[in-house]
C-alpha cells in the first residue's frame, strides 16, 4: 500500500512517499530554519507564505524521487493538528486538491501521532509501548497496549522540552533553534551549576519545565549584573543535565508500572544526543525491555511518519468496518 504523506504544520515543508508502513520511497522536506532565525522563533505569517511557495515544488520532488506516479498511490495522509494554523491550511489544500483531482481517498493524521509513528519506520511496534514524546510544543508519557491506543500518563503543566530549550538558548544568545545547538555545548560542558530538577509529586508522571527556564534565567541575569561571565558550556550541561534525569526517572518508572516491553522516544528532542545515551545506558540495564529511537532524519518535523501514521489510521478503519 502506497501512502503520500503531507507535513506543513510548523517550519517544515514536507511530502513523503512511503510503502506498507514501513519503506520510504522519498522523503522530501524543505526547512524554514535560516527564515526564522533572524526573528528568534517562528513567525507564523512568514511560515505560511514559504510554504505556499514551496508546496508545489517539495510536492514534484517528493514524486520524482519516490519513482512512483500519481495513479500508484493508494491514500494521502495530511498533518492536520496541532500547529500554525495558516500552515496546516497550506498543507491540507495542497492534498485535498491532488485526493479531489486524482480520486485519492485522504486520512487526517495528528502530528504528535505522527512522531511517534516515526519509529515504525525502522522498528516494529512491541506492546506494551511506552512513548515518551518531547517536540517543540508536547512534552507527554504514553502507554500503548496496541497500535493507535494511545493512553497518557503524563504531560507537561506549562513549557514544552524543546520549548524551555528554544527560551533558555535565547537567554544565553544562542540562535534559533536552540536545542541542536545547546546539545552540542552541553557535549564539552560539565554541569557544575545547580539548578533544580523538576520532579513535582513522587508519583506523578506530568512534568513541568517553566522553574527550571526561570532558573537560568535568573541565573544569567545575576551573573551578568555582577560583572561574571557565563560559562555556556557548563550552564548548557546543566540545564541538559536537570531535563534529561526528569525524563529518564519517570520513563524508567512507568516501564515498571506498566510492564513496558518496548520504549520508543518521539519529536525533535528525540535528536538529543545526551538523552539517547542516557536513555540506553539506562534502558540497557533492564530486562526484556527494548529502546529504539528514530533516525535523526525522521526525529525532526517530516512528512514520512504522517504517512506511517495516516497508514495505521487506514487499517484501523479497515478494520473497525469489518
Ligand atoms: O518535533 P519538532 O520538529 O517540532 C514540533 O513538533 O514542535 O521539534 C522541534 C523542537 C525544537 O524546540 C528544537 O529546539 C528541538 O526540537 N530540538 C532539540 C534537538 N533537536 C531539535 N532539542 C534538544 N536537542 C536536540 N538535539
Ligand atoms: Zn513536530
Amino acid at each position: 500500500m502506497i501512502v503520500l504523506g503531507v507535513e506543513t504544520s510548523c517550519d517544515e515543508t514536507s511530502v513523503a512517499v512511503v510503502k506498507d508502513g514501513k519503506t520510504v520511497l522519498s522523503n522530501v522536506v524543505y526547512s524554514q530554519i535560516d527564515v526564522h532565525k533572524k526573528y528568534g522563533g517562528v513567525v507564523p505569517e512568514v511560515a505560511s507564505r514559504h510554504h505556499i511557495e514551496k508546496i508545489l515544488y517539495v510536492f514534484d520532488q517528493a514524486m520524482k524521487e519516490s519513482g512512483i506516479e500519481f495513479d500508484e498511490i493508494d491514500l494521502i495522509a495530511v498533518t492536520v493538528h496541532p500547529g500554525l494554523i495558516g500552515s496546516l491550511l497550506v498543507g491540507f489544500n495542497a492534498a485535498m486538491a491532488l485526493s479531489i483531482a486524482c480520486g485519492i481517498p485522504i486520512v487526517e493524521v495528528d502530528h504528535i501521532d505522527g512522531h511517534i509513528y516515526a519509529n515504525h519506520l525502522e522498528h516494529e511496534f512491541e506492546f506494551p509501548l511506552l512513548s515518551l514524546v518531547v517536540s517543540g510544543g508536547h512534552t507527554q508519557l504514553i502507554v500503548m497496549n496496541d497500535h493507535l491506543d494511545f493512553n497518557i500518563i503524563g504531560e507537561t503543566l506549562d513549557d514544552a522540552v524543546g520549548e524551555a530549550y528554544d527560551k533558555v538558548a535565547r537567554v544565553m544568545g544562542i540562535g534559533y533553534p536552540g536545542g541542536p545547538m545547546l546539545d552540542l555545548m552541553a557535549a564539552t560542558g560539565k554541569p557544575t551549576y545547580k539548578l533544580p530538577v523538576p520532579r513535582l509529586e513522587k508519583d506523578s508522571y506530568d512534568f513541568s519545565f517553566s522553574g527550571l527556564k526561570s532558573a537560568v534565567l535568573n541565573l544569567v541575569n545575576q551573573e551578568r549584573m555582577k560583572g561574571i561571565e557565563i560559562r555556556n558550556n557548563d550552564l548548557a550541561a546543566s540545564f541538559q543535565q536537570s531535563v534529561i534525569t526528569v525524563l529518564v526517572e519517570k520513563t524508567l518508572r512507568a516501564i515498571s508500572e506498566f510492564s513496558i516491553r518496548h520504549v520508543v522516544i518521539a519529536g525533535g528532542v528525540a535528536a538529543n544526543k545526551g538523552l539517547r545515551e542516557r536513555m540506553e545506558n539506562e534502558i540497557a540495564k533492564l530486562e526484556g525491555v527494548r529502546l529504539t529511537v528514530p533516525s535523526l532524519q525522521y526525529c525532526t518535523d517530516n512528512a514520512a511518519m504522517i504517512a506511517v501514521g495516516g497508514y495505521f489510521y487506514h487499517m484501523k478503519n479497515k478494520e473497525k468496518k469489518g
